[in-house]
């Protein structure tokens, strides 16, 4: 189990019990199967872009280090998942590479500005690039999201490319990159 504090993971094997809970702020763990109903809750919470179970499920078979959630006391309050590609570097055009693609992140509204997103998108890449050897990691966001833009800015991703009616509503999408 994965301990985020004082920006630093510190990897625990022991039970919950040996640490000092007062302290914690919040927890990163693999998503398991009998999440889903809670992360398919939070996403419908904070997202317009709605996924089938079968969607999830998908991607937690074909990339399950990239799915992860948050838990505060215990109660997951935030998640992201990601899919692995081969593909073209959005930053260095014309270079094939693995990307990892960030398909959703959200975090609560009540547990929000606590440094989830960042532990959980921290942790992610961590793993795109030690356990599936991707070198990049991108997403699209919507250009009215600024919370979500300065999240990524913070965590040094460049917007590369304006994508012209990219959601269902007909918002444009900035991509956003980052070398790992
Ligand atoms: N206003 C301004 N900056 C914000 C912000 C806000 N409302 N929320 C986050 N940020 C920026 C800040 O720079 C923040 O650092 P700081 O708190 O030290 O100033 C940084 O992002 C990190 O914030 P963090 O606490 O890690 O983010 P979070 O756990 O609150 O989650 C989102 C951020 C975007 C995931 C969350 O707001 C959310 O779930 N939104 C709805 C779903 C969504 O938009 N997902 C992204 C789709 S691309």
């Amino acid at each position: 189990m994965l301990v985020y504090q004082n920006d630093v993971f510190k990897f625990q094997s022991s039970n919950l019990k040996a640490f000092n809970l007062a302290e914690q702020k919040f927890t990163i763990h693999e998503f398991k199967l009998q999440d889903l109903n809670r992360v398919m809750d939070i996403n419908l919470e904070c997202l317009p872009e709605n996924y089938s179970s079968y969607f999830y499920k998908n991607l937690h078979r074909k990339y399950p280090k990239t799915f992860l959630v948050a838990k505060v006391n215990g109660q997951i309050q935030g998640y992201m998942m990601c899919r692995i590609e081969r593909g073209f570097s959005k930053i260095r055009k014309f270079s094939p590479i693995k990307l990892c693609h960030v398909v959703s992140i959200a975090v609560r509204k009540s547990h929000r500005r606590m440094g989830i997103a960042t532990g959980i998108l921290k942790q992610a890449m961590t793993n795109a690039a030690d356990i599936y050897g991707a070198t990049e990691c991108y997403l699209e966001v919507r250009i009215s999201n600024f919370s979500a833009i300065k999240l990524y800015e913070k965590l040094d991703f460049e917007n590369v490319k304006r994508n012209r009616g990219y959601y269902l509503d007909g918002e444009d999408a900035f991509v956003m990159a980052v070398t790992l």
